[in-house]
């Protein structure tokens, strides 16, 4: 058991304005269906439909088989509480859990709160969580946490969630829905803050696993290597490819030839009855005898106008990243034994101007510590010196959207914040193809424009120094010399990273040490 049928599915903004229409397809058992499309198409919205968290403004949806979700913002809760600080990794667990082992979690939590007072009411509590499945779903959240972040549930469970890692806290939002017992998974982005090795584990994962499985992924290796179908949303609408990866460039392009075909079909068509009508109307004016003919075409214009719709014209979405900013001393970084709390052992390294260094390293062993520290955040345990060049002014984007700041506020408000005035942040949001979401609130921005965002914030303006966490664009290479032994990620997790800078380093000639397991 585990299909999804959509048929004919439409959704409306809140605004009204219309952001799906007529998109049908369908999931069979046990197919692993990507669902693809450009920024902002609306991917993670049809998702939240097919989740039940939105409601469809037309069509139907059609579900068969124990549902299980991971949203984009895993961790972070959805886009309406993403400021929400305070969640704990038992919060994670929960809210990927079946809605009647939430509600005993619930009752049992309020039951605890006043278990001297009431200890029949937290008896029943206790014996409703089992009935539940409470229990059975910690042996699972156990293990997966084992798997994910190498700690026990008791360790971990009342941490703050933001204590683990974007990585880790997707790979342990997936080892439980892999493990669990939902028949049909709705994973958006589940590839996303993933490392390497993370990544290969994936897609093991997903191409073995007997679950009907719906994902979003812009990962073309992932896509490649998992995918038995491919939903592409576009232009409001959806087309199916019944294949794999391989065969997909050639389907769609089948698909936009057939589209221009049947554009230029109706444009014949649409031209041949306006000609029609005009050259009614002008014999019309001679002889009255041609006025029936005349209100006949006018009424076969009138029909096929209303019966007709043009085919859509599908552009390709070009975005045109600017990461130069302006001349800095040739040393742009130097730092000198330079240690992270607990991450890593000191190390050492030189970057100059122009150099592209990524920061490679299994999830949770510092990448990210390292990077803010880098933007100035000396809240950043550490100790050695480190120094930025002459002239040197870091921009930091970081891979989740902390940015509570900016709710509220539209994107020409945020630039303008960033000295940025409303010319010169048109062509910028323009470069990212965003400009059409320039007076929107930059809570209601789909992920990937969020991201985009933020980079024409931290890259565009006189940023001298970029640091990137997570998207494979132009970031920073580095490798922290030795990883603790107490640090999440085992070097074996390590290896292919390892061989990556090691190669890099040695092609570039800039100095980078492999990472050695102490
Ligand atoms: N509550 C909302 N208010 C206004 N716009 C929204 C809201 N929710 C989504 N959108 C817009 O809908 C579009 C699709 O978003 P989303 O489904 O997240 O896209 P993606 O395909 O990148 O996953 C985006 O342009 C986003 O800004
Ligand atoms: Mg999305």
């Amino acid at each position: 058991m585990g299909t999804i049928r959509v048929s004919h599915l439409g959704w409306r903004l809140p605004g009204g304005d219309e952001l799906l229409r007529d998109v049908s397809f369908m999931v069979r058992e046990g197919d692993r269906a990507a669902l693809v499309g450009a920024n902002g198409v609306g991917k993670s919205t049809l998702l939240s439909l097919i989740a039940g968290d939105l409601q469809a403004t037309s069509g139907t949806l059609t579900i068969d088989g124990r549902l299980g979700v991971m949203r984009q913002f895993v961790g972070l809760g959805n886009r309406d509480d993403e400021t929400d600080h305070t969640k704990s990794i038992r919060d994670l667990l929960l809210s990927l859990a079946p809605q009647p082992i939430q509600d005993a979690a619930a009752r049992l939590r309020t039951a605890e709160e006043h278990a001297t007072a009431e200890p029949i009411r937290y008896a029943h509590a206790l014996a409703a969580w089992g009935d539940a499945g409470g229990y059975a779903a910690e042996v699972l959240w156990d293990e997966c946490s084992m798997r994910a972040v190498g700690l026990p549930l008791d360790a971990i469970a009342d941490r703050p969630l933001r204590t683990l890692s974007g990585g880790e806290q997707k790979r342990l939002a997936l080892e439980v829905l892999l493990r669990g017992d939902a028949d049909v998974l709705l994973l958006d982005e589940p590839d996303n803050f993933l490392d390497v090795e993370a990544k290969r584990w994936l897609e093991g994962e997903l191409a073995n696993s007997r679950k009907t499985i719906l994902y979003v992924s812009h990962d073309r290796e992932l896509l490649a290597a998992t995918a038995t179908r491919i939903v592409t949303v576009e232009a409001e609408g959806s087309w199916t490819h019944g294949g794999g990866f391989a065969g997909y460039a050639e389907a769609r392009r089948s698909h936009l030839d057939k589209l221009e075909r049947d554009r230029t079909i109706y444009d014949n068509e649409r031209k041949r009855l306006e000609d029609l009508v005009a050259e009614m109307r002008r014999r019309a004016r001679i002889s009255e005898a041609f006025a029936p003919k005349l209100k006949a075409a006018e009424s076969r214009l009138r029909q096929f106008v209303e019966r007709e719709e043009r085919p859509v014209d599908i552009r390709e979405q070009r975005i045109n990243m600017r990461l130069g900013g302006a001349r800095t001393g040739k040393r742009a970084l130097v730092i000198e034994q330079l240690e992270l709390d607990g991450l890593t052992d000191p190390f050492d390294l030189e970057i100059d101007f122009g150099d592209r260094v990524a920061v490679l390293g299994g999830n949770g062993v510092g990448k990210s510590h390292f990077l803010r520290l880098l933007n100035g955040d000396e809240t950043v345990a550490h100790s050695g010196m480190w120094r930025l060049g002459a002239g040197v002014a870091p921009g930091l984007f970081h891979q989740t959207h902390e940015h509570p700041e900016w709710t509220g506020r539209t994107l020409l408000e945020i630039l303008h914040d960033h000295d940025v005035v409303r010319g010169p942040a048109m062509s910028m949001l323009r470069r990212y193809e965003i400009n059409g979401c320039a007076d929107q609130p930059f809570e209601t921005l789909s992920g990937v424009n969020r991201r985009a965002s933020r980079s024409s914030c931290s890259s565009d303006r006189a940023r001298r120094c970029c640091c990137s966490t997570s998207p494979p664009t132009t970031s920073t290479w580095c490798q922290p010399k030795h990883w603790k032994p107490g640090s999440p990620s085992s070097p074996a997790r390590c290896s292919r990273s390892r061989t990556t800078a090691g190669s890099y380093a040695a092609s570039t000639g800039s100095w980078c040490s492999a990472p050695t397991a102490r």
